[in-house]
């Protein structure tokens, strides 16, 4: 390495001013950061027979969205007066460029959510059995707020039975800048934006983008409490308005962690119409007496079927959402709402087999409008109902 700058952390006003007026419009697309702030143009130079040459850095070699990055200086740049060809180079960033990056981004090694500061609303979802649709709701409630231009994390803490990546078709892996992971974005296709006037954004995070898809995850204890926990502190998530998080179903090991690392999370509990499902999604509601959690509220999934002739096939019962939230108010003393009830509907499960959540893809069918109210009740909710320490010491 004989360039003298080649470990210079450049700043923005090194570039050529037009040239980083563009750059400025390109944003990374995990960082959702503009690549001159992060210090990812190294240089960016125009001559006067209007070649462009433009140097990116990415933070890792190999980085799998380096020709996203790529086009998208290229077609920045290009668009610039007096530009005829651009020329982009892209080479790696070195060990103290990433940590100056990182600095940057703010990423410390703590929880954010839990910093008094944040206005991040935690939402995690439990139910007391599997199968209950809980990692379909949360995906279509993350989803929802996503396309009404929220910034969204999921973190999928259902380890062993991780299932989020496929629900919304991600193959991607994160992408590792030193003990700071960046989470594969999902982009909310146009045709589901909302006109909110803000661009939404899902990020998630999931042990199946770790594993080898055809191994089990055989972990206990310690080792799930630690892959929560990193979830947590080395994924770097940025400024999220919500982020939720699909726990394995009951009250075991993974419950407990999420409780004692986020203890503000609010639990949305997902059940079933079935007595069966009821009783035990009592409980996992329960635990947060134990934990010091507040159940923001139930949400009953697998509801009457609207039949073609106008009727409604009622598979597994009816009023068990209502029954839990009674019983949840009664032992949790606070009112503890129905927040909605999704009917059985086959564009819901066919939105998860094929990767494009109902809200986005049918928003109009009967699950997805259920689903999207839901999301309005949590969106418009204010901060504060969380149970997070209230006014205590300065803000
Ligand atoms: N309201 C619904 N209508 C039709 N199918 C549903 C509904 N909710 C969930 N499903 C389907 O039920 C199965 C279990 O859902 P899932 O979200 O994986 O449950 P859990 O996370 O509670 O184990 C999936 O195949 C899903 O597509
Ligand atoms: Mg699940």
């Amino acid at each position: 390495m004989s360039d003298p700058r080649a470990d210079d952390v450049l700043a923005p006003e090194d570039l050529h001013p037009a040239l980083r007026k563009a750059l400025d419009r390109v944003l990374d697309p995990e960082l959702r950061r503009p690549v001159t702030e992060l210090g990812m143009i190294r240089s960016a130079a125009l001559d006067d027979a209007g070649r462009a040459a433009v140097h990116v850095l990415l933070t890792i070699s190999g980085c799998p969205l380096r020709s996203t990055i790529e086009h998208d200086v290229r077609e920045a740049v290009s668009t610039v007066e007096g530009v005829r060809a651009v020329a982009v180079e892209v080479g790696v960033m070195t060990p103290e460029q990433r940590t100056a990056l990182k600095e940057r981004v703010g990423h410390t090694r703590t929880v954010p959510f839990n910093d008094p500061s944040s206005l991040t609303r935690v939402h995690a979802v439990t139910s007391g059995k599997g199968g209950v649709g809980k990692s379909t709701v949360t995906v279509n409630l993350a989803a929802a707020l996503a396309a009404r231009g929220r910034s969204v994390g999921i973190v999928d803490a259902d380890v062993h039975g991780f299932s989020v990546p496929g629900l919304l078709g991600i193959d991607r892996s994160p992408t590792q800048v030193g003990d700071m992971i960046l989470p594969p974005v999902v982009e909310v296709p146009e045709t589901a934006r909302q006109d909110t006037g803000r661009a939404g954004v899902l990020k998630v995070i999931s042990i199946g983008m770790f594993v080898d898809p055809d191994q089990p995850v055989a972990w206990r204890g310690p080792m799930l409490h630690r892959a929560v926990e990193q979830f947590l502190t080395d994924v770097h998530f940025g400024d999220l308005d919500h982020l939720f998080l699909d726990l394995p179903p009951g009250t075991g090991d993974v419950a407990i962690s999420v409780a004692q690392l986020l203890p503000t999370a609010e639990v949305l509990v997902v059940s079933t119409p079935q007595q069966a499902a009821v009783e035990v999604a009592e409980r996992s509601g329960a635990l947060a007496v134990q934990t010091g959690q507040t159940v923001a509220g139930v949400i009953e999934n697998m509801a009457g079927m609207p039949m073609p002739d106008g009727s409604v096939l009622e598979l597994f019962g009816a009023g068990g959402g209502a029954r839990i939230a009674e019983s949840l108010t009664r032992r949790l003393g606070y009112e503890v709402p129905l927040l909605g009830g999704v009917p059985l509907d086959v564009a819901l499960r066919e939105g998860g087999d094929t990767g494009r959540p109902v809200v986005w893809s049918a928003p109009d069918s009967p699950a997805a409008a259920a689903l999207r109210s839901v999301a309005d009740v949590l969106g418009s909710r204010p901060l504060g109902l969380a149970g997070r320490p209230l006014g205590l010491g300065p803000r």
